[in-house]
């Protein structure tokens, strides 16, 4: 009987019982001691709604906009590397799954499926997020390929210069492909599926960047190309270099504080992600929820301001949108559905969120989304933090 799914955890419970360890460690992990990884999820918890009642609940609508393309809601699956190793082909299948949802998919530099195959199969415009490499000629021409597959947003992703550690995938040997070590055999011998799907596929290793890069030395350790490749010079000029050549919409992703977000809109971003990249960089850094409330003061109304990292509900979606972002971008909580169960889940992932955003807005009193405000939550007084500026006074985040 199939299982009943009630919520995202439910999708990742099956998804870790059914996918290789070191994919689903690569997924459910932070850097260092996650303690951002984690306090993303948690300060979620500490906002509270207010319930409202007698009101008018009928007729209700999460329909939004993303630069400017109308959405079914304002949540847009991110981009995130290796998913076609957590299931096979699965940038396509996500892919899919979004285009026939009618939210926005994003495509990581390092995905399994090529942005050409992703194109190819789904025949629908997504968002191609960029890592800046050292090689200056593989980043133009990933521009150029990202135009002539029609993609219509580049993300350009500025927290990721170089990898924060994350221990288990050190301690696992992450590669894609698994190298067959005697634990990787023994794993996947009770993973039998997604390796009969594997073998069904050519996309295995990292395809937008072989074949397109030079020198691609050790690739299937992507900690140790990640350090090689990723070009540690990024900085304000070389992202304005990349916005020109690219010419069309651009996304900033990994902005954590209101002096980058207003330098973002300098550059002339048309959105910006305020993520911390799932808490798997700089640990310590605050939660996304925590600085949101920062960034909005700073920016709002001059930029689309978009939040990742910790969500796992629609509520916690809710929450972001009261605390005035646009909308919201989600990785994991779209991850665990297709390592559970490919397209259908994320499609599974997608239902279980709108109908907990719906749910919650209507017990708030509310049946449009683009009209919820601060007004629905309980923020507790000290919930942005008041930290010391560097003089010793005093200062709100
Ligand atoms: C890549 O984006 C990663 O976080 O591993």
């Amino acid at each position: 009987m199939a299982p009943v799914i009630t919520c995202i955890e439910d999708l990742r419970r099956i998804y870790k019982r059914v996918t290789p360890t070191m994919f689903y460690d690569y997924c459910e992990t932070g850097s260092y001691t996650e303690q951002t990884f984690r306090e993303n999820v948690t300060d979620f918890g500490k906002l509270r709604f207010r319930q409202r009642v007698a009101v008018d609940m009928s007729n209700r609508s999460l329909k939004s906009t993303m630069l400017g393309q109308e959405v079914a809601m304002p949540v847009g699956l991110s981009p995130v590397g290796s998913t076609g190793m957590q299931r096979a082909d699965g940038e396509i299948k996500a892919a899919k799954a979004a285009r026939d949802y009618g939210v926005p998919f994003a495509l990581s530099t390092m995905s399994i499926c090529s942005m050409e195959a992703v194109a190819e199969a789904t025949q629908a415009p997504f968002w191609y997020q960029l890592y800046v490499m050292r090689d200056e000629e593989f980043v133009n021409g990933a521009i150029d390929r990202a135009k002539a597959c029609g993609v219509s947003a580049l993300i350009v992703t500025l927290d990721l210069q170089i990898l924060g550690q994350r221990h288990k995938d050190l301690i696992n040997g992450l590669s894609a492909p698994p190298r067959p070590t005697l634990s990787a055999i023994a794993d996947l011998s009770t993973r039998w599926r997604w390796g009969i799907e594997m073998l069904g596929t050519r996309n295995r290793t990292f395809g937008n960047i072989v074949g397109h890069a030079k020198d691609v030395g050790n690739l299937s350790s992507l900690t140790s190309w990640a350090n090689e490749q990723f070009d540690p010079r990024l900085d304000w000029d070389k992202v304005a270099r990349l916005r020109d050549r690219w010419g069309g919409k651009l996304i900033l992703k990994g902005i954590l504080d209101a002096e980058d977000a207003r330098k973002a809109v300098e550059l002339g971003a048309d959105a910006i992600i305020v993520s911390n990249h799932g808490g798997r960089q700089l640990d310590g850094a605050l939660s996304t929820i925590r600085v949101l409330p920062s960034i909005v003061r700073e920016v709002k109304g001059e930029v689309e301001i978009w939040l990742d990292s910790g969500i796992r509900t629609g509520q916690d979606i809710l929450k972001a949108l009261a605390l005035g972002a646009d909308a919201t971008m989600v990785g994991r909580a779209y991850v665990y559905g297709l390592g559970a169960m490919g397209q259908r889940g994320v499609t599974k992932a997608l239902d279980v969120l709108k109908g907990e955003i719906d749910i919650t807005m209507a017990l708030c009193g509310h049946r449009d989304i683009r009209e919820v405000d601060r007004d629905i939550l309980l923020v507790p007084e000290d919930f942005e933090g008041r930290w010391a500026a560097p003089d010793g006074a005093n200062r709100a985040n």
